[in-house]
């Protein structure tokens, strides 16, 4: 039985408002706070720095899960594990020195991952699966909330999850295979059965009234996957 997580992204959310729409999420059942940083750079937009991490943290009991859009990497994602952010993921693309900045985000205490845009290859995990406590998949191009989910990402969950369990059987641990991008209720089912355990969700929870409502339907969906 694979533990099913639901991350909302702020993103998504009323910014006027953004630790009332933090705690509302949580209250309504989310897992993790899925966090977007973009810096205008390595993606065509700008969002939150390590300011609103610290601003939101008291508002979380949740998990906050920093998914770093940026270019360079390293001193911002120091700066988030000093914000309070639990998990740091970065693109391998946005690092020189990939081994590097995980070893210093797990020096820092927080969890590490790499994030793997539609067209980027996951032979950057050959050397660092030991590393890793979370891989995450992007199944839209980075940089907007909003867009359609990319069909072809399922086969790369497919082969992500081959990964995690290969490596998982031979040397224990535990890898988080997270999915960002154009998730909904009436996709959760097939990308949870591609092999996905924690699933970002922005206009879909956020662009509805009632966060429970979808929460909950998301949670029947994956119950239903599961079998
Ligand atoms: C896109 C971000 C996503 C985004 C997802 O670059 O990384 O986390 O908020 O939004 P939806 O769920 O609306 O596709
Ligand atoms: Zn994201």
């Amino acid at each position: 039985m694979r533990t099913f997580r639901i991350a909302p992204s702020i993103l998504s959310a009323d910014f006027a408002r953004l630790s009332q729409e933090v705690s509302d999420v949580i209250a309504a059942g989310a897992d993790i706070i899925h966090f977007d940083v973009m810096d205008n750079h390595y993606v065509p937009n700008l969002t939150m720095g390590p300011m609103f991490c610290e601003a939101i943290r008291p508002h979380s009991s949740a998990p906050i899960d920093v998914h770093l859009m940026v270019k360079p990497v390293d001193a911002l994602a120091a700066a988030f594990a000093k914000a309070g952010a639990d998990i740091i993921t970065f693109h391998p693309e946005g690092s020189e020195h990939i081994d590097r900045t995980l070893g210093l985000i797990k020096d820092a205490g927080c969890k590490a991952g790499l994030v793997f845009n539609p067209a980027t290859p996951l032979s950057y995990l050959d050397h660092v699966m030991d590393k890793l406590d979370m891989i995450l998949i992007m199944s839209v191009n980075p940089g907007f909330g909003g867009q359609s989910f990319i069909p072809h990402a399922l086969e790369k969950i497919k082969l992500a999850r081959q990964r995690i369990d290969a490596h998982t059987a031979k040397h224990g641990g535990e890898i988080w295979l997270e999915v960002d991008g154009g998730i909904k209720v009436d996709n959760i089912a097939q990308v949870a059965a591609a092999g996905a355990d924690t699933f970002v969700a922005g206009s879909a929870i956020y662009g509805q009234k009632d966060y429970k409502a979808v929460i909950d339907a998301m949670r029947a969906e994956l119950a239903r996957a599961q079998g």
